[in-house]
């Protein structure tokens, strides 16, 4: 998986539709209650400094599938806002939106040297669950002040820290070299002779 700038008109484009499609829009808020985005805004967004904006892709590392962003970027207080979106539905549910997440948290952290990110979501929004297996803390609840059609909801809140990131990255990354070295070490007893 690549996550890649947002800078050639045809991903703008691409992402800016997916941003158009009500299932995505009506969970975000980019400010001042806007919601809909069009590929101009997008590209200027993705030129300012307050925003980090990635597409990301599968395996095939030309074909964008999703977008994960950081709004609202203060480098001064070393903070920022995390929001991201699944585009090509197919993709869905296989893991693809937390793992490009948790790539952007690791670029936040690391290369821009945040300390502190937050994010929010929507009371009864599945995307709950893949904030809190990105080691997000619930720190809070705003109420009724997210309208679906008409109706009120609470905001969910979150934050994470460097550290507890890191933490958690480095075990998912021990992990996974556990599991490389006991798949080596099987195929090795497999092997006749
Ligand atoms: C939220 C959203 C980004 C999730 O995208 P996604 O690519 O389906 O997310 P993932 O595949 O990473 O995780 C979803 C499920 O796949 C499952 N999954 C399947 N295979 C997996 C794997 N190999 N690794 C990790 N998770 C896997 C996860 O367990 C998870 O299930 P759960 O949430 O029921 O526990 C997407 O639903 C979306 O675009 N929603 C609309 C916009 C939105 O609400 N954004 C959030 C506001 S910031």
């Amino acid at each position: 998986m690549k996550l890649l700038s947002l800078n050639r008109p045809e991903h703008i484009e691409l992402a800016a539709s997916w941003l158009g499609q009500k299932e995505n829009y009506q969970w975000l808020d980019f400010g001042s209650g806007r919601q809909l985005i069009t590929p101009a805004l997008l590209k200027v967004m993705a030129q300012r400094e307050t925003h980090v904006i990635r597409v990301y892709t599968s395996e095939d590392e030309d074909i964008p599938i999703g977008i994960v962003g950081l709004n609202d970027v203060e480098l001064g207080f070393k903070t920022a806002t995390f929001w991201g979106l699944s585009g090509d539905k197919s993709f869905r549910n296989r893991g693809y939106s937390t793992i490009a997440s948790s790539k952007l948290l690791t670029f936040a952290f690391r290369e821009l040297g945040l300390h502190a990110i937050n994010t929010w979501a929507v009371e009864h929004n599945p995307s709950i669950r893949t904030i809190e297996r990105l080691g997000f803390r619930f720190v809070g609840r705003q109420r009724q002040c997210h309208q679906i059609d008409g109706r009120l909801y609470d905001r969910l809140i979150f934050d994470l820290l460097a550290s507890e990131h890191m933490a958690l990255d480095e075990e998912r990354w021990f992990r996974r070299e556990r599991g490389n070295r006991e798949a080596a070490c099987e195929e090795r007893e497999a092997q006749p002779g």
